[in-house]
């Protein structure tokens, strides 16, 4: 299996300075992470999937020798570039990527700028990233697209290449529909269905995982059974992959530092301290760090941090001179204002603390505006007494995660917010809201304060979570339900009545000489309207199953939820038997309506107004009354409402009903409350050909149906129309491609006619 990593960002990132290309290491999240995968495994036994990571290169590059050139220093690193113009990133990286969804999906809305050119580079964009990974897709490959600048990719991908195994993992929140609304109606369409191209799609958190099934039900209507979502052509998975750091290494590192610095903190006061500074008291005892380092980006807190750690210097004095606070903050996305303008103001902030509460000797916030390299941060991570990690919004943040990872003896004390994706993991860390200054204040008294015995103790347990469930745990996790997920396509992909078994179909017919045909109507004969009324047969369909039941060697019997004056209305003229209410009536060929068995409907009029109840609740549902059965419809109705609204309305009525002789049953945007034993099984049997030589074959789409599959003889055909969990043998994905087999069935039978 050959692995092809596919993401905005390489993990080289090449750079233009004074007409020389230079290539430096990338920042941020997703390519550490993967990072950390990929070299995890180079470095072990495991002879993991050979990988290419394809990405722009982090400059536009025009020349043809320069390409070729940045193409051949990034093969040395599996890396294949995809060249893009200084226009096109600036509407689509800048534009669309940072200026719309990141501050959108960070729940930014004032900052996000929805413009239509942003957004039609942005699907330009995704297109040449699709003309530069479909070529390479191979049979076996998978391919993990990764975040939020390559949401179109997935389904532009399936297009190209239908059998190809795609996963896309988001790194930043999914955020609430009432956030997502917030986007152009078109475009959050194309954004779902870019990502439901994919067969697995990950995300970092339960709650991101939920908006965007959430999401999907309220824009596309699609309703997923435990992540599953079935689509006309396949079956995509969303699920929750909390991403992990590579724990061991940081261990490792870590250990690496703490053996070469005898004392644990490298800033110690008499290292900071400059000449004229007034000796405290304690001027023997090492400055307590605490360590902030984010990108610079708006999200992350950094001012709100800023202001509590001063308005904690303000209330605690006796820590003045004794704390400081390393801020390291890595320069990004220079070309968005509001990343200038917080830079700004950080600039301002730290000034105003240094100069506020500074001394000769002591500076209260050291900072440093670059990027680090690995084994600085580690060092930084081991040396430091405390991680203040505040976040606004933050899908994961790795950082909080590769501090505990680095704390060898287990000291250390991580303060983390509780808008951060890795909060949710890290629950024995001090806990803060970033909005709250005086919070965060609180918390950093309160760490700086704790007694090592209880850093420990809290240390060890999220240290043990996050040694179990690393970076390589995350990854392997995600293409092994990727696997999985394609296996169970498969499984759904084999019962696809295909050209062979249609065939065979059609032999054991023309051999059988005789056959039985059971077809229930909507959704198999037809597909839905809103209305139930709107779906009369057409002249065609009529034509068809007259056709199909005139000649001698077949018998058609139409098995209906219906009630039975429509079954008359619609079908009485043809030479068909009749089956109404799921059972509950039946009409045999040519002869008049009897029931199934003695029915009562003494429990309608207390059900009745449960019902109606409902439907008064929910607009859009309505209520059909039929002789011995009530439908509670709702195909109209919003679908998140209605979700929620079904499932206390069949509890209610299975309760109310558990003494009395009714079923309760959930169809195709339907409740329908029955008499008990009524089922179009038993209403089948007696149609069911005493020679067991005939051909028998039943087609349906519902859940009612699965009851009629149930109880044919092992010799017969049954499809369920789409792809559904099912008993029947085979499936077909819609009511054209029913039509289509009936249409064959005539054509074969009266080829038999004439012979
Ligand atoms: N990082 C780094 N050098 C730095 C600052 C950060 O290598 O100077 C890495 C850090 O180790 C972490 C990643 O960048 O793995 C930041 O990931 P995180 O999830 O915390 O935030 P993001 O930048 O993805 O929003
Ligand atoms: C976050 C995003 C990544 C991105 C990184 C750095 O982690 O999820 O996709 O690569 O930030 O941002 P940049 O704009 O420099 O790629």
């Amino acid at each position: 299996m050959r692995l092809l990593i596919v993401s905005n960002r390489l993990p080289i990132v090449t750079v233009e300075e004074e007409g020389q290309l230079l290539f430096r290491e990338g920042a941020g999240g997703l390519v550490s992470g993967i990072s950390a995968y990929l070299d995890s495994l180079r470095g072990s036994s495991f002879t993991g999937p050979q990988y290419r990571w394809i990405g722009w290169p982090g400059v536009a590059v025009d020349d043809p020798a320069q390409q070729a050139l940045v193409r051949e220093t990034l093969a040395g690193f599996h890396a294949h570039p995809v060249f893009l113009s200084d226009r096109s990133m600036d509407q689509f990286y800048h534009g669309f990527c940072n200026k719309t969804i990141w501050p959108l999906f960070h729940y930014f809305p004032s900052y996000a700028v929805c413009e239509e050119s942003f957004y039609a580079h942005y699907r330009c964009v995704n297109r040449i990233f699709c003309e530069a990974v479909a070529p390479l897709v191979q049979p076996g490959d998978v391919v993990w697209i990764h975040d939020y600048h390559l949401m179109l990719l997935p389904h532009l991908l399936r297009r190209q290449r239908p059998d190809a195994t795609i996963g896309f993992f988001l790194h930043i929140p999914f955020p609430s529909f009432e956030i997502f609304r917030l986007l152009p109606k078109a475009w959050r369409a194309e954004l779902l269905e870019g990502l439901l191209g994919a067969d697995l799609i990950g995300f970092h958190t339960h709650d991101y995982t939920q908006h965007f099934l959430h999401s999907v039900l309220r824009v596309l209507g699609h309703e997923h059974n435990m992540g599953r979502i079935l689509l006309p052509n396949h079956l995509a998975k969303v699920d929750t992959f909390p991403m992990g750091v590579d724990f061991e290494k940081f261990q490792a590192a870590a250990g690496r530092v703490a053996a070469l610095v005898a004392h644990p903190s490298p800033l110690t006061r008499a290292e900071t301290a400059g000449a004229g500074d007034p000796a405290p008291a304690t001027s023997e005892a090492p400055l307590k760090m605490i360590l902030s380092v984010d990108r610079l980006d708006y999200t992350k807190g950094i001012l709100n941090r800023l202001q509590g750690y001063e308005l904690f210097l303000e209330q605690n004095p006796h820590w003045r001179k004794k704390a400081v606070l390393v801020l390291v903050v890595v320069p990004s996305r220079i070309g968005v204002d509001q990343y200038q303008e917080i830079k700004r103001q950080i600039d301002e902030l730290v000034g105003k603390i240094n100069g506020k509460f500074g001394s000769v000797g002591w500076t209260p916030v050291l900072y440093q505006y670059r990027y680090l390299p690995f084994e600085p941060l580690v060092s930084l991570y081991a040396s430091s007494h405390v991680a203040l990690v505040t976040p606004l919004r933050d899908g994961m943040n790795l950082v909080a995660k590769e501090y505990l990872a680095s704390r060898t003896d287990g000291t250390g004390v991580l303060i983390v917010s509780e808008m951060t994706g890795a909060s949710k993991e890290l629950a024995e860390a001090i806990s803060v809201n970033p909005n709250s200054v005086a919070e965060i204040a609180a918390a950093l008294e309160m760490a700086l304060e704790m007694p090592e015995p209880e850093q420990i103790r809290r240390n060890e347990i999220m240290q043990d979570r996050l040694r179990r469930y690393d970076v390589i745990r995350w990854a392997d996790d995600f293409l092994c339900q990727l696997g999985e997920v394609k296996a169970e396509q498969e499984r759904l992909q084999a019962r696809l009545l295909d050209p062979v078994a249609r065939r065979k179909l059609l032999q054991q017919l023309g051999q059988a000489g005789h056959g039985t045909i059971f077809l229930d109507y909507d959704g198999t004969l037809v597909s839905f309207a809103d209305n139930p009324k709107d779906v009369r047969p057409t002249q065609d369909l009529l034509a068809l199953l007259q056709t199909l039941s005139q000649g001698p060697s077949l018998d058609v019997i139409l098995i209906s939820g219906r009630d039975k004056d429509t079954m008359d209305d619609w079908f009485g003229g043809l030479d068909v038997a009749l089956v109404a209410e799921h059972g509950a009536w039946i009409k045999p060929r040519n002869r008049t309506w009897r029931q199934a068995r003695p029915l009562g409907n003494d429990w309608k009029p207390d059900l009745l107004p449960i019902l109606q109840t409902y439907a008064d609740r929910l607009g859009g549902a309505f209520v059909e009354e039929k002789q011995y059965s009530v439908a509670w419809h709702y195909r109209r109705a919003d679908p998140e409402l209605a979700s929620a609204c079904v499932k206390e309305l069949v509890d209610d009525l299975v309760s109310f009903t558990a003494n009395i002789d009714v079923q309760v049953q959930q169809g195709h945007k339907v409740v329908e409350v029955r008499c008990g034993g009524i089922n179009k099984g038993a209403a089948a049997m007696s149609f069911l050909p005493k020679d067991t030589a005939d051909f028998l074959l039943a087609i349906g789409d519902d859940w009612t149906d699965e009851d009629l599959f149930r109880i044919l003889p092992g010799s017969a055909c049954s499809i369920r129309v789409g792809n559904r969990h099912s008993c029947a043998k085979f499936s077909l994905p819609s009511h054209r491609e029913v039509l289509d087999l009936l249409r064959e069935i005539r054509v074969a039978q009266s080829q038999a006619c004439v012979r």
